[in-house]
């Protein structure tokens, strides 16, 4: 379990894995987006999917976790910013593979995972077009994906100024910690 002194494997990993990829994610999918870049579609669905059951188990070790307790004391404007951002960060995580899977389902697209087909896309046979299952939700879920995406990407770059903050304004150990330093 964490404590003050030293946050578990478990929530270094967890945060690590889904960090990285999620910074992936968000970089591809606003290019693949922006430059309808269409080979990279299946990737970033892929490792959407994938990631998205790793992000279940991090919330569920949340929840029996707990926060972690910061290093050191500080303002209240500060803890408060910083446990914004860190709700933030683990709602978009959730909300983000889940409004892309509405969109990519029910717009009738199809999601492939690594090859699998996970959800059939749904091609009109006579016309060929790709036709959706459920127009409204999946523009729901189009919609939730962009606007998330960018406070998602706001709340990362606020997250990474704490994160170099704390490291070299306050040079406190919140940054060794979450890289699994134990105190000398
Ligand atoms: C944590 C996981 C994910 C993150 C951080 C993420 C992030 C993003 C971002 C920032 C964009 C660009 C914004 C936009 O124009 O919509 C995007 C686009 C897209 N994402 Fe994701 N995504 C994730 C998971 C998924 C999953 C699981 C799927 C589907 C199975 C998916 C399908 C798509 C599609 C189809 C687009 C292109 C939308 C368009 O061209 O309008 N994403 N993603
Ligand atoms: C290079 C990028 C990153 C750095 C340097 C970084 C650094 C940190 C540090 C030092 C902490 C501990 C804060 C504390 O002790 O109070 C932390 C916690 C956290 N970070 Fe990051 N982080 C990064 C990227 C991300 C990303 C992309 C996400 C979201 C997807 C994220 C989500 C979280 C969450 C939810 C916490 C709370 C503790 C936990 O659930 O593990 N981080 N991060």
């Amino acid at each position: 379990m964490d404590n003050q002194q030293k946050l578990s494997p478990v929530t270094i990993t967890l945060h690590w894995i889904i960090a990285l990829t999620v910074i992936t994610l968000t970089g591809i999918g606003f290019y693949m987006s922006m430059f309808d870049f269409y080979p990279l579609y299946d990737w970033h669905k892929s490792f959407g999917v994938v990631i998205f059951a790793v992000v279940l188990l991090r919330v569920w070790w949340r929840i029996k976790n707990g926060w972690p307790i910061p290093v050191g004391e500080y303002p209240t404007f500060e803890r408060r910013l910083a446990q914004a951002a860190h709700w933030v960060l683990i709602l978009a995580t959730v909300l983000m593979p889940v409004s892309g899977i509405l969109y990519s389902a029910l717009g009738g697209w199809g999601i492939k995972v690594f090859g699998w087909v996970m959800v059939a896309g749904n091609k009109n046979p006579v016309t060929g077009q790709t036709e959706a299952i459920h127009a409204g939700l999946a523009q729901l879920g189009q919609v939730t994906h962009e606007w998330l995406g960018y406070v998602l990407a706001g709340a990362i770059i606020l997250h990474i100024a704490g994160a170099l903050k704390h490291h070299l304004i306050d040079k406190d150990r919140t940054l060794l910690r979450m890289l699994g330093r134990r105190q000398r």
